[in-house]
This record gives structure tokens, C-alpha cells and sequence, in this order.
């Protein structure tokens, strides 16, 4: 199936009389005939449900349709996209372990990374994605497990070169983490570059209309625990399952039924059969979005680019931007709706700005329908130290823009009014 069409039919084929679209079993629990038959689910021998924290029939559907649109071999959905990430990193790290990633990530990751990861024992490396690989070569040391970067990062809009960098993480034995979020499948999908875990925040795009949190780890299949002898807890016994191996009896899929099995069944995070069901109603229409998206913020950066109140606007595809090659080898059908830019007058001219504005919204949000703003310096980025923005690329000023779905005229109206007022 190609994209569009998978975005409506991967993950449930209804038979004769079942309702069409996927229904919302919203029950917690399961019947069985007998003691065997769920002694068999427990020994993970059988496919199917024995209780909705670890799997259920429209959290199920969704799964299947986010690993077909990523070209994976399976998908876990979690509450929200921090436990996505937490999630993707403890499958593979434990304490005394350590992890590379890049820079400029989302706030949330940043201090989930280097406070409550570093909490559990768990050593994160921040790394500039556009270092050297003689200088990205010498975080590495022998109980790295993982290297995270994002495609797009959130807020600096840097696009990642996916392929470079899976490399250096293969050449050391280890996968490749990449949070997907701005781009989604439909703009870029890292499997075809070397990338082995895909993680999202469903809760952007992916949803695309602000109704549901969610997140979504997908598991490309490719990378080889056996071969490496750093992951154990893959390749060896788990106690917790009467010895049973991952690998051995889960082949290609093995990362994701250890997620399921182990850090579901332990910790929950689990995504809401209702929350899978309005995903699901966001990834129908998810290429048609996505488009929009692109084609209105192409109009926009263009129109902030030229105008003479405007520093700088970071949107990797416009004429003369760092990343605009990278852009075009990753992200060819666009780069999202998603900008950041810098105001001449700094921050006091950025907060005048955004106070200024009527249809875009002030949003603790990004990647939405409706456009909104938002000052990461001041919100989502609050936690972290001047040397962290600076490393992320953010400047007291920097406003970041989330174009959405409406007529452009009708935005580029409003930004024009609120910069008349600088
Ligand atoms: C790139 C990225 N990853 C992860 C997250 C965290 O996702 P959630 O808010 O769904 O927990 C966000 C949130 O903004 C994000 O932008």
C-alpha cells in the first residue's frame, strides 16, 4: 500500500458485518475457556489480549498502522510521547549505562534525559548533530547502548542527517533512536537511512487536532542484538517471562515485545482504547494535512524571510539555510508547518509580537491544525540552563511558529498586523 492508502486500511480489515471503521473496545478485560488458554497469553506463547495495559484491540489496530507507515516490523503505543522516548531508551539502557544524544532535542527530552534518566543510573551525552565524526566519534565509550536524535529538532528546526549518524551508532555496535514527530512517515521515514527505532509524539501531528496525548515506538527490525553483546537483556533468559528469550521467540520483533512485556507490564503508560481510536481518526488524513502543512509554511517562511522586521527565520528549506541540502535529501515533499525566528528588537520585540497576534494563538502546542506561538525560552524550554538553549540553538528571542491548516492569506494578514505594531 502506498501511504495515503495505508494511512486509511493498514491495521484493521473488518469481515463480513464488523463494523467499518475501527471500533473502540473500550473493555479492560478479556473472557477465556480455560486456565490453559490464558496460561499461554501469560507464556506470551499465543497472540491476543489478556488485559488492556498490555494490548488491546484498537490500541492493537493503531500499532499496526503506525509500524506500516514507518515500514516496521512492530509499534507499541504509549500514553504520551515522553514515555515513548523513556520507553525507547530503558528497552535498552540500565543503570550504569550510557546514552549519545543530540543537542537540540525538545525541552521535555532534554530534561527527561538529564535529570530523571540520570536519576536511574542512566549517563546522557549531548553531542552538536553537526560535529565532526572525528568529534561525535569520542562520546562513545564501551557501555554507550543507544544514540537519539530528532529528524526535525524542536525548536532550531536542524534536520538530522540520519544516515551519517546511524552509521558512527552501527560502528559501534549500537541503534539508532530517531523521534520522528515534526516530520512524520509521510515526510520522512528513517528506516530508509540506516535509523532502527522510530519514536513519536502522537500527541502532533500524527493526532493533528489536539484531542489526544499519545506516543508510539516503532521498531524497524533491522538491528541485530544478537551480533552485539551488549543487550542481555534481549539476547538471554528473562526471570520475569520462565526464562524466555527475546530474540528466540520473537525473531525481528524482539524489541518490541520486550517493551510490551517488561516496561508496559511494569510501569503501564499505556495509550486508552479511546485515545488509539481518535489517533486513528488523525492518521486518516494525515498526507492530506501534511501537505497543507508544508505548502502553507513554504508561504510563510517566505513572507517573514523578506520582511524587514524579521532577523532570521530558521525553516531548513528556504534559500541559504545550513541544513537546506539535508532538507532536500530527507525531507523532499517539505518540512513541516513548523519555524522558528528571531525578531530585530530581541525578546522584548518577540513578546510584543506574540501579544500582538489575533487568529495565531499563544499554545503550550506545536504541530496543530490552528496556527499557534509560543516563546520556548519562556515555556517549554524553561528548565533548562542558558549553555542547554544555547546548545539548542535558542535565543532569548527565538518565537517559534506552527503554521497550521487555515488560508495563508488569512495568517500572513495577522503576522503583518502584529509586526506593524513593533
Ligand atoms: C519532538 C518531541 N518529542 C517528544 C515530545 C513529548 O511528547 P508528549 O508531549 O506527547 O509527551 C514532544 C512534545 O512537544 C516533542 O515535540
Amino acid at each position: 500500500m502506498k501511504l495515503e492508502t495505508a494511512c486509511i486500511h493498514a491495521g484493521y480489515t473488518p469481515q463480513n458485518g464488523e463494523p467499518r471503521v475501527v471500533p473502540i473496545v473500550q473493555s479492560t478485560t478479556f473472557k477465556y475457556e480455560s486456565t490453559k488458554a490464558v496460561a499461554q497469553l501469560f507464556d506470551l506463547e499465543v497472540n491476543g489480549f489478556f488485559y488492556s495495559r498490555l494490548g488491546n484491540p484498537t490500541v492493537d489496530a493503531v500499532e499496526q498502522k503506525l509500524a506500516a507507515l514507518e515500514g516496521g516490523v512492530g509499534a507499541l503505543c504509549t500514553s504520551s510521547g515522553q514515555a515513548a522516548n523513556l520507553f525507547a531508551i530503558l528497552n535498552v539502557a540500565k543503570c550504569n549505562d550510557h546514552v549519545i544524544s543530540t543537542a537540540g532535542i525538545y525541552g521535555g527530552t532534554v530534561n527527561l534525559f538529564s535529570v530523571t534518566l540520570k536519576r536511574m543510573g542512566i549517563d546522557v551525552t549531548f553531542v552538536d548533530q553537526n560535529a565532526s565524526n572525528a568529534e561525535l566519534e569520542k562520546a562513545f565509550r564501551p557501555n554507550t547502548r543507544a544514540v537519539f536524535g530528532e529528524t526535525l529538532t524542536n525548536p532550531g528546526m536542524e534536520v538530522l542527517d540520519i544516515e551519517r549518524i546511524a552509521n558512527l551508532a552501527h560502528a559501534h555496535g549500537v541503534p539508532f533512536i530517531v523521534d520522528n514527530t515534526f516530520a512524520t512517515p509521510i515526510l520522512c521515514r528513517p528506516f530508509e537511512y540506516g535509523c532502527d527505532i522510530v519514536t513519536h509524539s502522537t500527541t502532533k501531528y500524527l493526532d493533528g487536532h489536539a484531542v489526544q496525548l499519545g506516543g508510539a515506538i516503532i521498531d524497524s527490525g533491522k538491528f541485530d542484538w544478537e551480533a552485539s553483546d551488549k543487550y542481555p537483556e534481549l539476547t538471554t533468559p528473562d526471570a520475569s517471562y520462565h526464562g524466555l528469550i527475546y530474540t528466540k521467540a520473537f525473531g525481528k520483533a524482539a524489541y518490541i515485545a520486550k517493551a510490551r512485556a517488561q516496561l508496559l507490564r511494569d510501569i503501564g503508560c499505556c495509550q486508552t482504547p479511546q485515545g488509539a481510536f481518535y489517533l486513528n481518526l488523525g492518521l486518516e488524513t494525515l498526507p492530506l494535512r501534511m501537505e497543507r502543512h508544508c505548502r502553507n509554511a513554504e508561504v510563510i517562511a517566505d513572507f517573514l524571510a523578506a520582511h524587514p522586521k524579521v532577523e532570521r527565520v530558521n525553516y531548513p528549506s528556504l534559500p541559504g539555510s545550513r541544513d537546506r541540502a539535508l532538507a532536500c535529501k530527507y525531507l523532499p515533499k517539505g518540512c513541516s508547518g513548523v519555524m522558528s525566528l528571531e525578531l530585530k528588537g530581541g525578546r522584548t520585540a518577540g513578546v510584543q509580537f506574540i501579544d500582538s497576534l489575533k487568529l495565531i494563538s499563544l499554545q503550550v502546542h506545536v504541530a496543530d491544525l490552528r496556527t499557534c506561538v509560543l516563546h520556548p525560552a519562556s515555556s517549554t524550554h524553561r528548565q533548562l540552563s542558558d549553555e542547554q538553549l544555547a546548545a539548542a540553538g535558542i535565543s532569548p528571542g527565538l518565537i517559534r511558529l506552527s503554521v497550521g491548516l487555515e488560508h495563508s492569506d488569512d495568517l500572513i494578514s495577522d503576522l503583518e498586523q502584529a509586526l506593524g505594531k513593533l
